[in-house]
């Protein structure tokens, strides 16, 4: 009888896997013997690129059992409708790959908030993708959108991926600063004339965000303004991050994208993990026009090419919650932040405004002649806190060299153990 093709492939690889087997492994001519050359390894483009701040810090905490207000997660679940759907959903077997734009009830969810929240159109079918986090779709915009050297624009600091995420394109970062309230500033601001002098003939895109990390600031109104005029007089997409857009304390959120002639040139990326206190999920979207969502959508299919269906269902059902979880979820944020800053105050840490987001940035300076790198790496030993250096968020770390970033999204009575720790530091 002739073997079935599963029979022929399965004794293919017995007689290859006996071959292996009776070969020398580590004498002279072994596969195993012959040593990797000295070149490097990683690729010229990661250059610089280390692993993340916030491993370190977690592995530091976890070392020291020191409380974590360091990586920016909040330690309680987020709500039950959106657990419960998922938890359905899996029931129901929607256990195998999604479509790769994402299940249509959360591409029209997304659409349905956008117009709900943000008086924006989209297109729940074209101008809608599901991406595996924001951080995918901000490494999938990049890739897709930047061409080797091209000059990416960002303010400074920064949420960490993006220096990595336009490095991983060939692209070139340029940064505008960021400045800290001072006499004259109640806010965290920028001078117009550093983002005027940041582009160049070689700028191909804005990438913003908004509320900021690290810093909390919401741009206002009148900065969203001038980005979006420097985006059309140099003809600049704007890649927009507002994974915060529901955590706003004082003032407004503004997507850029609502901006007269901008909804043309701007993708907006968000987020269910914030919004909805599920950072481990890992769901994340991107809208905006069909030109640009399907340029990403080229590079996603090859990046993850779905996301987690069950999970997208989840998060389905919580963009479609009342207006009362949103609000509730930013009043129970802000009273966090509250209590986190006047602990830091009280031990002599008096913390920038934070108008939204999830962290306080403080300027350790206050305490004494030292960096924030040294205080945030004595700080778990000394009275078992973690915390991050801001200079994790500068190209230029000198700018952040004595500030260091705080996360509030938890427990109050962890917040209160976390001052009750710090204070021991004086
Ligand atoms: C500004 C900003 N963008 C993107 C992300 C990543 O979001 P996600 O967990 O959905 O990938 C974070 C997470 O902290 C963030 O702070």
């Amino acid at each position: 009888m002739t073997p079935s093709i599963g029979q022929q492939c399965r004794s293919r690889c017995l007689a290859e896997s006996r071959r292996r087997a009776s070969r020398p492994t580590n004498g002279p001519g072994s596969v195993d013997s012959v040593a990797m050359t000295d070149r490097p390894v990683t690729a010229d483009r990661l250059a610089g690129i280390g692993p993340t701040i916030f491993a370190e810090m977690t592995k530091l905490a976890v070392a020291t059992d020191s409380i974590n207000l360091g990586q920016g997660f909040p330690d309680t679940d987020g709500p039950s409708e959106v657990l419960n759907a998922a938890t359905a959903a899996i029931a129901e077997h929607h256990n195998q790959y999604s479509p790769g734009v994402g299940v249509a009830e959360l591409r029209t969810a997304v659409a349905d908030h956008q117009r709900r929240f943000r008086s924006i159109d989209v297109d729940a079918d074209t101008g809608v993708l599901v991406t595996s986090g924001a951080t995918e779709a901000i490494a999938a915009a990049m890739l897709s959108l930047v061409n080797p050297g091209d000059e990416v624009v960002m303010f400074e600091p920064f949420y960490d991926s993006y220096v990595a995420a336009v490095a991983m394109a060939g692209g070139i970062a340029r940064f505008v600063p960021l400045n800290a309230p001072d006499d004259d500033h109640d806010e965290w601001w920028f001078d117009p004339d550093d983002l005027h002098a940041a582009v160049s003939p070689s700028t191909r895109l804005i990438l913003l965000n908004t509320p900021h990390n690290p810093t909390g600031k919401v741009f206002t109104s009148e900065e969203l303004r001038l980005v979006a005029a420097v985006a059309i007089e140099h003809d600049l997409i704007v890649v927009t991050d507002e994974v915060y857009e529901h955590l706003v304390y004082d003032g407004a959120h503004i997507a850029l994208a609502s901006l007269p002639a901008m909804s043309e040139r701007t993708l907006t990326i968000s987020s269910g993990g914030k919004t909805f206190s599920l950072t481990g999920w890992k769901v994340g979207w991107i809208s905006g026009p069909e030109h640009l969502v399907s340029a990403v959508r080229l590079c996603k299919q090859f990046l993850t090419y779905c996301t987690p269906a069950p999970l997208q269902l989840g998060i389905a059902a919580g963009l479609r919650m009342g207006d009362g979880y949103f609000a509730g979820l930013a009043a129970d944020m802000v009273a966090k932040r509250d209590r986190l800053a006047a602990g830091l105050a009280a031990v002599g840490l008096e913390p920038y405004r934070a108008a939204g987001g999830y962290f306080l940035t403080t300027d350790v300076s206050a305490l004494g002649d030292h960096t924030a790198l040294d205080f945030c790496l004595t700080l778990p030993g000394r009275v078992g806190v973690v915390a991050i250096p801001s200079s994790a968020f500068y190209a230029h770390p000198d700018r952040g060299r004595t500030l260091v970033r705080w996360a509030f999204c938890k427990r109050h009575e962890v917040l209160d153990e976390a001052v009750d720790r710090l204070s021991g530091i004086r």
